[in-house]
């Protein structure tokens, strides 16, 4: 495949301090309505818990998770994101270490209680080594928490509300999509799954998130997660 982690990573470090903002501290509405509460829910009381958060980005997550008294990792090779990450930390120091790395080249001596990785491993090229790294930073019984796009239901444009329909046409290739900063990787869900059994993890739950409807008209976009789900989250735990 020619689309490399670092061309990726260039995309994603070309993220803007406009975008940054208008993303917010508890990040966009998808997030506040179906990722965070499902994230956070399968993560538990996280007091004095360490938890890496593979894939930071702004560290909204990061943040959330260390005002709840979890001691916290999190891992951005996006510039733009990691310093911003970080001068949020200089700020207001929460106790967060944010390091700029690459996540299939991260290897971490500290083994966390949780990994939690939000909206990432689609975007990576080489997402086995990423995966196993994640998974090779937690203790034993340690839980592997990770949202992506629901690759069965990855229909591309936001053309719900005229179709009313998803469109499934080639499911089982792996392909690249553009995507306004860099791209994401279409793969079957199957992927990901055996690459985590692969690794020593056994998976305990796996949530499709519903958008309530009345919620979902706050935002032009909200209807198609009243009847389709456009993430799914796994709960592995290494054995
Ligand atoms: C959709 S964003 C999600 C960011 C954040 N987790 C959130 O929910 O806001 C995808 C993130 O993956 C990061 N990423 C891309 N390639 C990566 C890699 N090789 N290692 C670690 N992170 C990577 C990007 O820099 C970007 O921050």
């Amino acid at each position: 495949m020619s689309i490399t982690n670092q061309s990726v990573i260039q995309g994603w470090s070309k993220v803007t301090d406009q975008e940054i903002d208008a993303f917010g501290d508890s990040g966009d509405f998808f997030r506040q309505h179906l990722l965070n509460p499902t994230l956070l829910d399968l993560l538990g009381d996280v007091n004095g818990k360490t938890i890496l958060d593979a894939g930071c980005g702004t560290g909204y997550l990061s943040r959330m998770l260390a005002r709840k008294g979890a001691k916290v990792t999190g891992v951005e090779p996006g510039e733009s994101m990691f310093k911003f990450a970080d001068s949020k930390e200089k700020e207001a120091p929460l106790g967060i270490t944010y390091l700029q790395e690459d996540l299939s080249e991260f290897h971490s001596e500290e083994k966390f209680d949780s990994v939690v990785s939000n909206m990432v491993f689609m975007d990576i090229p080489r997402y086995e080594n990423a995966m196993h790294n994640c998974i090779d930073s937690l203790k034993p019984h340690g839980s592997f928490i990770f949202s992506i796009s629901h690759p069965c239901f990855e229909d591309v444009g936001d053309e719900w509300e005229d179709k009313k329909q998803v469109v499934v046409k080639e499911y089982l290739k792996v392909y690249e999509i553009k995507r306004h900063h860099a791209y994401s990787f279409h793969r079957p869900l199957s992927i990901y799954i055996n690459q985590i059994i692969e690794n020593g993890c056994e998976i305990v739950k796996m949530i499709e998130p519903k958008l309530d409807e009345v919620v979902a008209q706050e935002n032009p976009r909200g209807q198609r997660d009243v009847h389709i789900p456009s993430f799914v989250i796994i709960h592995a735990v290494r054995k």
